[in-house]
C-alpha cells in the first residue's frame, strides 16, 4: 500500500512539475494563429478551461466570417508583451498617440475609454465607470481598426493608456512642476495594460476595415446577434408587484381602451408563491388558474413575461432537489444553483417547461444576477462544480441565458426577455439588460456603449418628475431594443401624464410603424453582426470628423484629454440610416453633430446639413430624428400589436435625399427558429435614378406585404 501511495505521489509531483514548466514567467510576444480572415487567437501559458465563451457556448458564424476580407495583423507583434507570475497574467498592447479606445462593456458615463483604470467586475452599476457594471465585457475596440477580447471569467484590471514606463518608446518630456508650464499629473502613456488573475489567458484579436467591421467580426465570432420574435419589438408594460389576474386583465383592457400599443405584459414579484427567495410556483390566491389566465391574456394578442431571481426558497418544491447542486452561500436566504452542472440545469428546465412554458409564458426577466456585493454570494463562496465565487459572478447571467434559451429552442419558439447581467458571448441570446439606476442621459450613453460590446440595453421608463421628462423618456425607450414601462414600484401607465399622452401615443405608434425597418435591422445583427443601436463613432464619416488632429498634439500632452472634448454620448444610430438625437428633461434644444454626407429630417424630408453641428430647438414635440442621404425606411400602418402584422400589410417605403440607396428588407414567420434553416425572405429595396425598385434576394417564407408605395421625402 505504502509503495502504491509513493508511486501516486511521484506521478502527482511529476505531473504538477510538468504543468509548472509550461508557465513561463519570462516576458514574451504571444504567438497569433489566424482562425478566420481578420481573427487571430493567442494562447498564453495555461488558460483556465472555464471562460466567458465556454459558458456562452456558441459556435462562431464561420461561413460569414470566412467570406470577410483578409486583413493584415494590425499591430506590430513585437510590441505585444505578456508574462505570467504569481498566479497572474500580465498583458501589454501598444497605443499610438491619436488612438482612441472604446468598449469594455456597459459604461454609463463615458464612451471613450483611453485614460481610464477599471476592474471589470460584475455588479449593479453604482454611478461610476470603474468597471463595476452589468456587463463588464473584456473586449475593446481601437480607432486603429482592431479589437481585443480577453476571454477570461475573472475580475480583470485594465489600465487604458495610463501606465508610464521608463523604457517607453514615446517618453513624455519631464518638466519641473513648480518652475514651468507643461507639467502633467498624468504624463502621456503609450500602452494598454491588463492583469488577469490566472496562470494564462486566451486572447482573440479582430481586425477590420473600420471599427464597425471589427465589432461585426467580434459579434459573428460570438455566434451573431439575436433576432427577437416580432412581438418582442412591440410595446412592453410591467405591472406592479402583487398584481393578480384581475388587476392584470384591467391593465390590458386599459391599453385597448386608450388605444396604446401593447405586446407584452411583465409580471413582477407576486406570481411566485414566495419571493424573494423564489419558489417558481404560482401563488394560488393571486393566480388560481395560471394556464387559463395565460390563455385569456394571449388571446388578446398579449404575451406574458415573468420576473424572477434565481435564488430558491426553502419553501418551494425545488429546494431539496437543488440543495446538493448549490453553492455554499445563500442570496436573500435562497440557495444558488450551480448551472454549470447538467443535473441542476435539467431539474430547473423541466420545472420551467412544466409550470411556465407549457402554460404559455413567453419568457423571463432574470433579476439580481449582477450584484451588489452585499446582496450576492461573496467571493469566498464555493460551488459544487469546483468553480469559485468570482467565476460564478462573472458568468451567472450568461448561465441563466443559456438555460432558458435551450428550453425555448426545444419548443421551436423564440423568446425575448430581460437580464441584469451579461458578458462577452451573450450577443446571440435573446436578452436585454436593464437596471435600477435612472439617469436619462446616462441611459443613452449605455445604449451607445452596448453597441461596442455585443449587448442590448433598454432605457426603460419608470416614474418621472414632470410631464416633459416622462415624454422624453417615452421617446427614447421607443427607439431602443425594448420599448418598455417598468411600473413595478409606482404603477405608472402611458397615460399617467395626461398633457403629453398624445405625444407618447404618437411615438409608440411610430415605433410600430417602423418595425419592418427595425426587424430587418435585427436581421442584420444576426446575419452580419451589425449592432442595431450604436454610437456615432461607429459611423465611418463621423470618425474622421472627430478624430483628434495629430498636429494639435505632442508627446507631452494627453491625447485622451483632447479627445474627451469630442466624445459624443447623447446621439446614436438605429440601423443603417436613422440617427436619434434625444432631448432630455427641460433641455432648451440641443446640438446635433451631423457626420459627413447630407442629412435629412425624418418627418419632413427637409435637408438639415452635412458634416456640421446643428441646433435643434426645444418645443419639438417629436423626438429629433435624422436620415442619411440615400436612406430607405420601410414603414407600415399604425398597428397596436404585432399580431396585426399579417399577410397583405401595406408598405410605404420612404426615401430620403437624392442619392441612390438600397436596403435589405427581411421577413420570416416572426416566432420560430426556422429562419436559422433558411426559411426567410429578403428583398432588396433600391433607388436608382430616382426610381424605386424591388429585387428578390431569398424567398422561402412568403411575402407578408401587400400594396407597396414609394414616398420620396426630399425635394432637394
Ligand atoms: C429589482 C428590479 C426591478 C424590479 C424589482 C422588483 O431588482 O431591478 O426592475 O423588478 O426588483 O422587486
Amino acid at each position: 500500500m505504502k509503495q502504491l501511495i509513493a508511486i501516486f505521489a511521484f506521478i502527482f509531483i511529476l505531473s504538477s512539475c510538468e504543468k509548472k514548466s509550461t508557465i513561463s514567467s519570462e516576458t514574451f510576444n504571444p504567438e497569433w494563429n489566424e482562425s478566420f480572415p481578420g481573427v487571430w487567437k493567442a494562447t498564453i501559458n495555461q488558460p483556465e478551461e472555464f471562460n466567458l465563451l465556454s459558458v456562452a457556448n456558441k459556435a462562431p458564424r464561420s461561413e460569414t466570417l470566412n467570406k470577410k476580407a483578409k486583413q493584415d495583423f494590425p499591430i506590430s507583434t513585437d510590441e505585444i508583451k505578456t508574462f505570467t507570475k504569481n498566479g497572474k497574467t500580465y498583458l501589454r498592447f501598444p497605443l499610438e498617440i491619436e488612438e482612441q479606445i472604446y468598449g469594455f462593456g456597459l459604461n454609463f458615463k463615458t464612451v471613450q475609454q483611453r485614460g481610464r483604470i477599471m476592474r471589470l467586475h460584475m455588479d449593479h452599476y453604482g454611478g461610476k465607470d470603474d468597471g463595476r457594471t452589468h456587463a463588464p465585457v473584456p473586449f475593446y475596440v481601437s480607432s486603429k481598426g482592431y479589437g481585443v477580447l480577453i476571454n477570461a471569467a475573472r475580475y480583470i484590471d485594465v489600465y487604458v493608456g495610463t501606465g508610464v514606463r521608463h523604457d517607453s518608446k514615446n517618453p513624455a518630456t519631464v518638466y519641473d512642476r513648480n518652475a514651468r508650464d507643461g507639467w502633467s499629473a498624468q504624463p502621456y502613456s503609450d500602452n494598454l495594460e491588463v492583469i488577469i488573475p490566472a496562470d494564462g489567458v486566451e486572447l482573440i484579436l479582430f481586425a477590420g476595415e473600420t471599427m464597425l467591421d471589427v465589432v461585426q467580426r467580434f459579434n459573428l465570432y460570438c455566434g451573431g446577434g439575436v433576432l427577437p420574435p416580432k412581438w418582442g419589438l412591440g410595446f412592453w408594460h410591467r405591472t406592479p408587484t402583487l398584481f393578480n389576474t384581475e388587476d392584470i386583465q384591467t391593465e390590458v383592457s386599459g391599453f385597448k381602451e386608450k388605444n396604446f400599443p401593447l405586446d407584452v405584459i411583465g409580471l413582477e414579484p407576486g406570481w411566485h408563491s414566495k419571493s424573494y427567495p423564489c419558489t417558481f410556483e404560482w401563488d394560488k390566491s393571486r393566480f388560481p388558474n395560471p394556464k387559463e389566465f395565460a390563455k385569456q391574456i394571449n388571446s388578446q394578442g398579449v404575451k406574458l413575461n415573468l420576473w424572477m431571481n434565481p435564488y430558491l426558497s426553502p419553501e418551494g418544491i425545488l429546494y431539496d432537489k437543488m440543495l446538493p447542486y448549490s453553492g455554499s452561500h445563500t442570496v436573500w436566504n435562497g440557495i444558488v444553483p450551480d448551472y454549470t452542472m447538467a443535473e441542476p440545469r435539467k431539474i430547473m428546465q423541466d420545472h420551467m417547461k412544466k409550470y411556465q412554458l407549457e402554460y404559455g409564458m413567453s419568457g423571463y426577466k432574470m433579476d439580481e444576477v449582477d450584484g451588489y456585493d452585499r446582496w450576492l454570494w461573496p467571493d469566498v463562496a464555493s460551488f459544487p462544480s469546483g468553480l469559485d465565487g468570482e467565476q460564478m459572478r462573472q458568468t451567472y447571467g450568461t448561465q441563466m441565458m443559456t438555460l432558458t434559451d435551450e428550453i425555448y429552442r426545444e419548443k421551436n419558439e423564440r423568446t425575448y426577455g430581460l437580464i441584469r447581467a451579461a458578458n462577452a458571448g451573450s450577443v446571440s441570446y435573446p436578452y436585454v439588460i436593464y437596471n435600477d439606476y435612472y439617469n436619462h442621459k446616462d441611459f443613452i450613453t449605455a445604449l451607445i456603449n452596448s453597441g461596442f460590446s455585443g449587448l442590448l440595453w433598454t432605457p426603460e421608463v419608470r416614474a418621472s418628475r414632470s410631464e416633459e421628462e416622462w415624454l422624453r423618456r417615452m421617446q427614447t425607450t421607443c427607439f431602443s431594443p425594448m420599448a418598455m414601462i417598468n411600473a413595478w414600484a409606482d404603477g405608472t401607465k402611458p397615460w399617467s401624464f395626461t398633457t403629453v399622452y398624445e405625444q407618447c401615443q404618437e411615438v409608440a405608434f411610430l415605433r410600430m410603424q417602423m418595425l419592418p425597418y427595425l426587424y430587418s435591422t435585427f436581421a442584420d445583427y444576426h446575419f452580419n453582426g451589425t449592432p442595431p443601436f450604436r454610437g456615432m463613432n461607429l459611423e465611418p464619416g463621423f470618425e474622421v470628423d472627430t478624430k483628434v488632429e495629430q498636429t494639435k498634439l505632442d508627446a507631452t500632452k494627453n491625447p485622451y484629454a483632447e479627445a474627451v472634448k469630442s466624445e459624443v454620448k447623447d446621439q446614436y444610430m438605429m440601423g443603417e440610416f436613422l440617427m436619434v438625437a434625444p432631448l432630455f428633461n427641460m433641455d432648451e434644444g440641443r446640438k446635433v453633430i451631423l457626420p459627413k454626407g447630407k442629412w435629412y429630417d425624418f418627418y419632413t424630408g427637409e435637408y438639415v446639413g452635412n458634416g456640421e453641428i446643428i441646433q435643434v430647438e426645444n418645443g419639438f414635440e417629436k423626438l429629433p430624428l435624422f436620415v442619411k442621404d440615400g436612406g430607405i425606411i420601410p414603414m407600415m400602418p399604425k398597428i397596436r400589436q404585432t399580431s396585426e402584422w399579417v399577410e397583405n400589410t401595406p408598405l410605404e417605403i420612404r426615401v430620403y435625399g437624392k442619392t441612390d440607396g438600397k436596403f435589405v428588407l427581411y421577413d420570416d414567420d416572426g416566432k420560430t427558429f426556422n429562419f436559422e434553416k433558411g426559411e426567410y425572405t429578403t428583398k432588396m429595396l433600391k433607388v436608382e435614378n430616382g426610381k424605386g425598385i424591388i429585387e428578390d434576394l431569398h424567398n422561402s417564407a412568403g411575402w407578408i406585404y401587400g400594396e407597396i408605395s414609394w414616398k420620396f421625402m426630399s425635394e432637394e
